[in-house]
């Protein structure tokens, strides 16, 4: 008796979760139908793709004659972390930024609107490289750039 009695019970709680499955799947279809859509870190391709983005972004910083001198003294592993969790946070991804804001990192560097266009040159090639769709890139560089005023000093 007491074992059918908990078959019952283990029944109804498979009963229970297929439906509760079946409710989320249905939720989530109805969203995407209002056009819900993913974070721009979930399109991106999450924390691996980011990485993967910013490690050749800053590689390309390296080689661009333009600019690698300004980073000869920079820990590149710090500056690595801290550039993705700075994506992945401001594309809406689970990560917290440690690093310091712009304006207090940029600070006295006497950075140019050549220079900054350099940098942004440079993730472009990255973005490219792993074939971010122009809308991703888009919505990516419209979050980077209003850091501008933070970071340019001599326009
Ligand atoms: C949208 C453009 C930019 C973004 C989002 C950005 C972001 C960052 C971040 C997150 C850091 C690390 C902060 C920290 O260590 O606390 C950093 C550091 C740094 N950035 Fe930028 N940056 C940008 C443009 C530039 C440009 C144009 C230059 C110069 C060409 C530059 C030069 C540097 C240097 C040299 C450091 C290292 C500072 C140090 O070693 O203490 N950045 N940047």
């Amino acid at each position: 008796m007491k074992d059918v009695r908990s078959g019952t019970r283990i029944a109804s709680v498979t009963v229970l979760s297929v439906t509760a499955i079946a409710i989320g799947c249905l939720t989530m279809d109805a969203l995407a139908g209002q056009g819900a859509k993913q974070s721009l870190y979930d399109r991106l391709g999450r924390k691996p793709a980011i990485t993967a983005v910013i490690d050749q972004f800053v590689a390309n910083v390296a080689n661009d004659k333009r600019i690698s001198e300004r980073f000869a003294t920079t820990d590149i592993p710090r500056l690595k972390k801290n550039l993705i969790d700075q994506v992945c946070i401001a594309s809406g991804g689970p990560c917290a930024y440690t690093g310091r804001d712009m304006k207090t990192t940029h600070a006295g560097m006497n950075i140019t609107t050549a220079d900054f266009n350099a940098l942004v040159e440079d993730l472009v090639a990255s973005l490219a490289k792993f074939k971010v769709p122009e809308a991703e890139k888009k919505e990516l560089l419209g979050i980077l750039g209003p850091m501008k005023k933070d970071i340019v000093e001599i326009p």
